[in-house]
C-alpha cells in the first residue's frame, strides 16, 4: 500500500522538477529501512544478573564517576568518556595515566553491541568495564583495590548490597559485579532520534510531505551510503554496525615503532580472559550467550582488523578510526574515496570496498548524510544526586 502510494507520488512528484521528493528503488528503500525503527528494541543481557536492575544502574552510575576507582584518585570512566563530550573525551588517543595507541569511543549505544573495544578483547558489556581499571595506562587499579574499595565504604557497599546481596568473600569476584553495576548504568545510555528517523519513518508511512523535511543534501547522501558506496554492509542495522571486525586500510602503526594487531590481539586478550562468557562469572545459565565466544579462533587475516564503529552521533565525536587518525567526518569520506586496494584483505574488505571517486558534492553530501544522524535532542534524563543509601 504505502509503495504504491510512493510511486504514485513519484510520478506526480517527477512531472514538477521543482519539487524535491526523494525517490528509491525498492532495494534501496528496503536497505534505508532497515536502520530503524529508533530507539531499537533491547533485552537484558542475560550473562549480567544486574542487567535492567534499577538499583545496579544507580550503583553503577556512582561507579562511573568515582575518582576513587583508580589508586591515583585522577582517573575515572568519566575521564575519557565526558557526558557533555557525547561520552568520549574528543582527543585523537586516550590518555589517563598515560596516553593509549587508541582512540576513545563513545558509550552512547554500547548496549546494542556485540564485542566491545576497538578489537573486541571484550566479549561483554561487564568483562569490557572491567579493563580499563586494571589498565596501568588508564586507571591503572587493581582486583584488591577496587574491592577493598566497596567494602571499605558505607555508602557504596550499601547499594552494592542491594543490587547484588551479600558481598562475596573473593574480591575477584566482587570486580565482576562492580563491572556488571558499570554496565547497567551504561546500558541506559541511549541516543535521542535523529532527523535520519524522522525521515525514515515517513518513508515506511509512505508520508512523502514528511519526506521533504530532510535536508536534499542528506538523502542524496544517504542514497550513496545504501547505493554505491555499500557503507550499509557494515554499518548495518539501527546502530549502524554490523558488530565485527574489518581492515578498512586504517595504518596500523603506533608512534614508537611498533604496530596494533587489531583484532587479532583482540581474540587473543579474550581467550585469556577470567572474566569472558566461558569463565565462571557469566550469569548466563544456559550459556547461549557464549557461543561466539566458544567459535571464535585467531587467523591471520586478523590481523589490523577493528570493529566497525556504530554512527549515531558520529558528527559529534571527531576524531575519528581506531587511532583518532582522521579529523573529520570530510577526511573519513575521502579516505574512502581514495582508498588503496593493495592494502585491503584480497579475500575480504576488497568485495565490499573499492575506491569510490566522489566528486566534491557527492562527498558532501555523504557528509550531510552522516551529520543527519546526530540526535535533536538528548534522550537521557537529567542526573540528580539520589538520597544516601539506607539499609
Ligand atoms: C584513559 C581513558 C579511559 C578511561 C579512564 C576509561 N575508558 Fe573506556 N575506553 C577507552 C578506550 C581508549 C577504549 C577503546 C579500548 C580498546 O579498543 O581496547 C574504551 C572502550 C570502552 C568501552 C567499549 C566501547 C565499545 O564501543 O566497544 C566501554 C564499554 C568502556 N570503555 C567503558 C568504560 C568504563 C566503564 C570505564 C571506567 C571503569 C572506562 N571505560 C574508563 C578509554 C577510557
Ligand atoms: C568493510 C566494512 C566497512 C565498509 C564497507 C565501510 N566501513 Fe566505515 N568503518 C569500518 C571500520 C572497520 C571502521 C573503523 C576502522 C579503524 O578504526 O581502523 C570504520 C570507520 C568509519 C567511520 C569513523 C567512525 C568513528 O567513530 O571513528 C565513519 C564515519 C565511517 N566508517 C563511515 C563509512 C562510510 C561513509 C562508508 C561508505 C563510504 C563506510 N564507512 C564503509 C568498516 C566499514
Amino acid at each position: 500500500m504505502s509503495r504504491f502510494v510512493l510511486g504514485l507520488l513519484g510520478v506526480v512528484f517527477s512531472l514538477n522538477a521543482a519539487t524535491q521528493v526523494p525517490q528509491f528503488s525498492p532495494a534501496e528503500e528496503r536497505a534505508i529501512l532497515r536502520h530503524g525503527p529508533w530507539p531499537a528494541p533491547w533485552s537484558p543481557d542475560p550473562s549480567n544478573r544486574a542487567s535492567g536492575s534499577a538499583q545496579a544502574i544507580e550503583l553503577g552510575e556512582r561507579l562511573f564517576f568515582e575518582p576513587r576507582l583508580s589508586p591515583s584518585g585522577k582517573v575515572l570512566c568519566a575521564t575519557c568518556h565526558v557526558p557533555f563530550r557525547g561520552w568520549q573525551d574528543s582527543r585523537a588517543r586516550a590518555a589517563g595515566l598515560a596516553e593509549v595507541e587508541r582512540n576513545t569511543p563513545s558509550v552512547l549505544n554500547v548496549r546494542y553491541g556485540r564485542w566491545f573495544g576497538w578489537d573486541g578483547a571484550g566479549d561483554s558489556l561487564w568483562a569490557q568495564s572491567i579493563r580499563p581499571i586494571l589498565e596501568p595506562r588508564e586507571m591503572g587499579g587493581s582486583v584488591a583495590q577496587a574491592a577493598a574499595l566497596v567494602r571499605s565504604d558505607a555508602e557504596l557497599a550499601c547499594r552494592f548490597a542491594k543490587a547484588f546481596g551479600a558481598l562475596p568473600a573473593a574480591d575477584e569476584a566482587l570486580l565482576a559485579a562492580i563491572g556488571k553495576a558499570l554496565a547497567a548504568f551504561q546500558e541506559t545510555l541511549v541516543t535521542g532520534r535523529t532527523p535520519f528517523d524522522e525521515f525514515r519513518d515517513a518513508l515506511a508511512r509512505g508520508d512523502a510531505a514528511a519526506m521533504k523535511s530532510y535536508p536534499p543534501a542528506a538523502w542524496r547522501g544517504l542514497r550513496i551510503f545504501v547505493g554505491r558506496g555499500n557503507c550499509s554492509a557494515c554499518h548495518f542495522g539501527p546502530a549502524f554496525s554490523n558488530g565485527e571486525f574489518h581492515d578498512t586500510g586504517v595504518p596500523f602503526f603506533v608512534a614508537g615503532g611498533g604496530v596494533d594487531p587489531g583484532r587479532l590481539g583482540g581474540i587473543r586478550k579474550l581467550l585469556a580472559s577470567e572474566f569472558n562468557l566461558l569463565g565462571r562469572y557469566s550469569d548466563d545459565g544456559q550459556k547461549k550467550s557464549s557461543l561466539k565466544t566458544r567459535h571464535v579462533a585467531a587467523e591471520h587475516r586478523n590481523f589490523g582488523e577493528f570493529k566497525v564503529p556504530a554512527l549515531r552521533n558520529v558528527a559529534l565525536t571527531a576524531p575519528y578510526m581506531h587511532n583518532g587518525s582522521l579529523a573529520t567526518l570530510a577526511d573519513v569520506v575521502r579516505h574512502y574515496s581514495e582508498l588503496s586496494a593493495d592494502r585491503l584483505h584480497a579475500d575480504g574488505e576488497v568485495l565490499l570496498l573499492r575506491p569510490l571517486r566522489l566528486g566534491a558534492g557527492e562527498a558532501a553530501d555523504l557528509v550531510a548524510f552522516l551529520e543527519s544522524l546526530t540526535e535533536r535532542e538528548s534522550a537521557l534524563p537529567e542526573r540528580k544526586p539520589g538520597a544516601p543509601c539506607v539499609k
